[in-house]
């Protein structure tokens, strides 16, 4: 959890090396469906490029539909999701009925000014999703992913004034989680603003106690 541009999606990229899990990030899996031009990625687009959130049922069967293409063996991570109450209730059952629980929920913190610094200068792969910064994360080739070598792209939802609607969205609907997440003593706070190694063993730190050793 975390508010946009905290890292959320970097250290999911960095943490399923290291763990052997599964990242699952529903902004990814939207815009996916989004160029795929399905059903879902047709709902999905006016909320997405306008910085609010997709209805709670669409998400929630998309992600729940995700879990159950993760090999039951293997853990996963799930990024940008739940992110309502009513989906992290969904959730709840959804894992319930399958047998499996959240070991921890990770939350990101970081100031307003740093969040709209870092999204400012991202860029991703409009192919592999792989994720950039300009001043913070370069790839060795300006514009050119190190992974599959396509074009850096810079997301629309990332014009200052979505990201402004974006940050009012995750206070309004998504913040009132950790509370929620507190409670059932899950609850797990990182700071973001170090470098991405620096959160990255500030992250492993706090899921070592659960068994998930990188
Ligand atoms: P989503 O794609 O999840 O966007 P978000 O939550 O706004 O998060 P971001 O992806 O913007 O940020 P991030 O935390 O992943 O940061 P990143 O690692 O890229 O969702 C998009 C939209 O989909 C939503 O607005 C909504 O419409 C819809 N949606 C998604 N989930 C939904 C749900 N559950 N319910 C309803 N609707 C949903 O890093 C940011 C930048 O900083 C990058 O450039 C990166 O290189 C850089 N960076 C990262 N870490 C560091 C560091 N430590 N130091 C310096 N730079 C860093
Ligand atoms: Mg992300």
């Amino acid at each position: 959890m975390g508010p946009p541009g905290t890292g959320k999606g970097t250290q999911a990229q960095r943490l399923v090396q290291r763990l052997g899990m599964v990242a699952l990030s529903s902004g990814d899996v939207l815009r996916a469906e989004m160029k795929s031009g399905t059903e879902v990625g047709k709902k999905a687009a006016q909320y997405v490029t306008g910085g609010t959130l997709v209805p709670d049922q669409v998400i929630t069967d998309v992600m729940l539909a995700a879990i159950d293409r993760v090999p039951r063996a293997t853990g996963f991570l799930l990024d940008g999701f739940p992110r309502t109450l009513p989906q992290a209730q969904a959730l709840e059952h959804g894992l319930a009925q399958r047998d499996l629980r959240i070991a921890a929920v990770v939350d990101f913190q970081l100031s307003d000014d740093v969040i709209v610094r870092r999204i400012s200068g991202r860029r991703i792969c409009g192919e592999c999703g792989s994720t950039y910064n300009v001043e913070f994360l370069p790839p060795k080739t300006a514009d050119v992913c190190d992974r599959c070598h396509s074009r850096l792209i810079q997301r629309p939802d990332d014009a200052r004034d979505v990201v402004m609607t974006r940050l009012a969205t995750y206070r309004a609907q998504t913040a009132p989680l950790i509370k929620y997440y507190a409670e059932r003593g899950l609850l797990r706070t990182v700071s973001a603003a170090g470098t991405a190694e620096e959160v990255q063993t500030e992250v492993l730190r706090v899921v070592k106690p659960l068994g998930c050793h990188g």
